[in-house]
């Protein structure tokens, strides 16, 4: 089975709404107006919540083919969880895909793996598709080496889900997250390489086949090529450089 492409843009906590609608007005120019063939490549962005209807509206209106993500989701259905966001909610506003288990939730919301399982669960049960998020930080590169704790991430994350559940894997070493240092491709291939295998053992080979998985981490429009070309590596998940029209609209132009 060939694996479509996906570059997706994650903006993390930039932008207002007007900015998105600005942003996303930009690079539907810079991609229909260059006539660029980017084949069949999947483009998503992932904006806050709070401009999530903005976008939709506009990509409605403007029948754009990008998709849209959120950067999280509750691992609950609804009730009492002030200030969470479910996935019906998102679905409802035409979201596709779903982040869950990204380091920074990780790290910065203290979000374990029982977590990200549980939200891992609710993105698939809302219809949504999760794009699971794993990577090892440099201490544990040093003591493990680049693949155990992204794999253990990957185990516990679908540990729940149905085997036939459609999902995405990430992977975003943290030393590279924003540092400006990428992984090398040959880096970002050995751990994609390893994801595949442990999706087989975990889901099967029919989806191990179809999974893709991105790499992550300081992605920009003169390394993007270059991990594209990994066997293994079926696209990205880029931060800072998707904030910016013309970079991101090169980045959806790798080839
Ligand atoms: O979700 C995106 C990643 O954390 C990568 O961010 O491209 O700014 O390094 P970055």
């Amino acid at each position: 089975t060939a694996r479509t492409p996906l570059i997706a843009g994650n903006w993390k906590m930039n932008l207002d709404h007007l900015q998105a609608i600005a942003l996303v007005q930009k690079l539907s120019w810079s991609l229909k107006d260059a006539r660029h063939d980017y084949g069949d490549t999947e483009v998503a962005v992932f904006p806050p919540f709070t401009d999530l209807r903005s976008v939709q509206t506009l990509l409605t209106a403007d029948k754009l083919s990008l998709v849209l993500g959120a950067q999280d989701l509750s691992p609950h259905e609804s009730g009492a969880y002030t200030g969470d966001i479910s996935g019906a909610m998102l679905e409802k506003l035409g979201v596709h895909y779903a982040l869950v288990g990204h380091s920074e939730r990780r790290h910065g919301h203290g979000e374990s793996d029982e977590v990200v399982g549980a939200k891992t669960l609710a993105a698939h049960r809302a219809g949504l598709v999760p794009m699971i998020c794993v990577g090892e930080t440099a201490a544990d590169l040093a003591e493990h080496g680049a693949a155990a704790v992204p794999l253990a991430q990957l185990a516990a994350a679908v540990a729940q889900l149905p085997r036939d559940a459609e999902i995405v894997v990430a992977y975003e070493p943290v030393w590279a997250i924003g540092s400006g240092q990428a992984a090398t491709p040959e880096q970002a291939e050995e751990v994609a390489r390893a994801i595949r295998e442990a999706l087989r053992d975990l889901r099967g080979d029919d989806s191990a086949a179809a999974t893709r998985i991105l790499y992550g981490g300081s992605v920009t429009s003169q390394n993007i090529a270059a991990f594209l070309k990994q066997p293994n590596v079926d696209g990205a998940l880029v931060g800072g450089a998707s904030l910016k029209a013309d970079e991101f609209s090169r980045i959806v132009q790798f080839r």
